[in-house]
């Protein structure tokens, strides 16, 4: 084999043993992890979905597990919701759906959760790995 082809080859393998080394499936612990980072840093889903001590804290004890909202709009919004639900332990949503809520805003026949609940458009594997959180809690 003559050099310049012999490097080709070389270059050739390296690249696609990258390539299929980006597309590695996340073990469990993995996931669980990106969608404890996802809920806690970037979602910040506790502001409304747990309680809050009198020092404005989100309470761990009730990590996730349901709160009033304790903010309203300036103006009326017809349907707004005062309780945002809980999710730890997803008790009353299935997960197909809570991924498709978190994915496109929509689930089932066409519902949307009301606001203050953001639309949010999350990746898919980012969705699945927020749910396999969220599964994961302790249901009150
Ligand atoms: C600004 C407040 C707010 C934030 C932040 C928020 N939510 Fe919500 N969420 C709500 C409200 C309010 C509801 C109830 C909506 C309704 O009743 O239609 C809700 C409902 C839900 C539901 C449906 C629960 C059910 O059983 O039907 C899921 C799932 C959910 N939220 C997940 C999340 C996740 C995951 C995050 C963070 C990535 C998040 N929410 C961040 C306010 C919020």
């Amino acid at each position: 084999m003559n050099r310049a082809v012999y490097l080709g080859v070389l270059v050739f393998v390296v690249i696609a043993g990258c390539a299929k080394e980006s597309k590695k499936e996340m073990t469990v612990a993995e996931r669980l992890e990106r969608g404890r980072y996802l809920v806690e840093n970037v979602g910040m889903c506790a502001d409304c979905h747990t309680p809050m001590n009198e020092m404005g804290e989100p309470v761990r004890e009730n990590w996730l597990q349901g709160s009033p909202i304790l903010f309203k709009p300036v103006f009326e919004v017809p349907n707004w919701a005062d309780v945002a639900l809980p999710i730890a332990g997803l008790p009353n949503i299935s997960e197909e759906n809570a991924v498709s809520v978190l994915e496109t805003g929509v689930y089932g026949d066409n519902q949307r959760l009301r606001p203050p609940m953001p639309q949010f458009r999350l990746n898919h594997e980012d969705a699945v790995a927020v749910v396999a959180y969220l599964k994961s809690l302790r249901a009150e």
